[in-house]
């Protein structure tokens, strides 16, 4: 919650701020009380500073220099990044850190520990697969988090009959952390909540993003694999997640529209990357297994000679009309028909997951893993 940890904090509720600002439109140096805190997010809340007995209407954006003995000087930047009117009529400061203009990299401590879930046309099954390889792991034995953030359409929660409370649009806002919104599905999936329905949600600022990605990173803690579902195509929200996961699953159809708009997807990824990406294509409603082949071949051909870009293969989902009864029911075909064809694909994925080509199991919460821990202390 805003205002926490400020006993650790540079700052004190109640104590006075001076700041400078040199903008176009005001100059001057300043003096207000610090109102709230909250020092893991790098945020003060502060009164709004008065001159000569006006209010002094610095706009979102402005860059201000604090001045406190404690801070080094080339720490004590911050920028405003919300001014609230009425009666709590206040600035938020955000520390100006490299977070403010630029994305910030999710690095899970254990390999593969996160995996964003996109595509790039709609409808082709992310979330069916997000939901599916969640619990497909924690068969496994690995205990696994959706983390939905298809913000604007989310709909992990519905295909899983959860009436949560909170949602990621809340954390957001700043109402609660991560965990406070995290929802238990059964004893090894868990899900995040994502929102539906505002719009608002769907153009993040950068400073949003880097907000949500780091209260992701407190899930590492929790869970061997995080999973991300995010919304279809080209958009900042698809995009910014898989380059801060730096690992993902692209979902495809074999129809070729499907695979033009997933090409599409893949170009502005490569091209936008600034550090290692490892994508794994998945070809869902398959009918015949050499049609999965196929349409992978196209896409990692594609991918090499025009980009470069080796595409990995995660495999293929059978088309099966259960998986749209298991929907309907809002129970995932994994657990409700474990024996359907597209069961056994699902499963397959995440058997895949767990054995690299190298070999080595991945994460600490494998199967294969905790077996091999067993008998080491035999
Ligand atoms: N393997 C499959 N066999 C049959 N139907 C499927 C399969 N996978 C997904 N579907 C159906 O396709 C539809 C879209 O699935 P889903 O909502 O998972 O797609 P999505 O990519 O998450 O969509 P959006 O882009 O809107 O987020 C659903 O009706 C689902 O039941
Ligand atoms: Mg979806």
């Amino acid at each position: 919650m805003f205002g926490g940890n400020e006993n650790s904090s540079t700052w004190k509720i109640g104590s006075q701020i001076k700041f400078t600002v040199e903008s176009g439109l005001f100059q001057g140096v300043f003096t207000s009380e610090v109102i709230g805190i909250n020092s893991r997010q790098g945020l003060i809340r502060i009164k709004f500073p008065m001159s000569e007995g006006k209010l002094v209407l610095l706009p979102v954006g402005t860059t201000v220099t604090v001045g406190h003995e404690a801070l080094p000087e080339q720490d004590n930047k911050y920028i405003i990044i919300e001014r609230a009117g009425g009666e709590n009529r206040s600035l938020v400061l955000k520390h100006m850190d490299f977070e403010v203009n630029r994305l910030v990299c999710i690095d899970p401590p254990r390999d593969r520990q996160l995996i964003s879930v996109c595509s790039g046309k709609g409808g082709v099954g992310k979330t069916t697969l997000a939901i599916n390889l969640a619990y497909a792991l924690a068969e496994l034995d690995y205990k696994t988090c959706i983390f939905d953030a298809a913000l604007g359409t989310a709909n992990v929660d519905v295909l899983l009959d959860l009436a949560p409370r909170y949602h990621l649009g809340h954390v957001i806002t700043g109402k609660c952390g991560v965990m406070d919104i995290l929802t238990e599905v059964q004893p090894r999936v868990h899900v995040v909540p994502g929102c539906s329905g505002v719009q608002p949600l769907t153009q993040l600022t950068i400073y949003e993003y880097n907000l949500l990605a780091r209260e992701l990173q407190e899930l590492f803690r929790y869970f061997d694999v995080v999973i991300v579902d995010t919304s279809a195509g080209i958009t900042p929200g698809s995009v910014n997640f898989v380059l801060a996961a730096q690992e993902g699953y692209l979902v495809t159809t074999p129809e070729p529209h499907s695979i033009t708009d997933t090409y599409a997807l893949l170009k502005t990824l490569v091209t936008q990357r600034t550090r290692p990406l490892n994508l794994n294509l998945v070809v869902n409603r398959v009918y015949y297994r050499p049609e999965a082949e196929s349409t992978a071949e196209k896409l990692q051909f594609a991918a090499r000679k025009f980009l470069s870009f080796e595409l990995g293969y995660a495999g293929f989902i059978f088309d099966d009309m259960r998986v749209r009864e298991a929907n309907m029911r809002q129970k995932p075909i994994v657990e409700g028909e474990p024996s359907a064809a597209a069961s056994q694909s699902f499963r397959a994925v995440a058997e895949q997951y767990c054995q690299p080509a190298d070999g080595k199991s991945r994460g600490q919460g494998g199967l294969l893993e905790r077996i091999r821990q067993i008998g080491k202390r035999a």
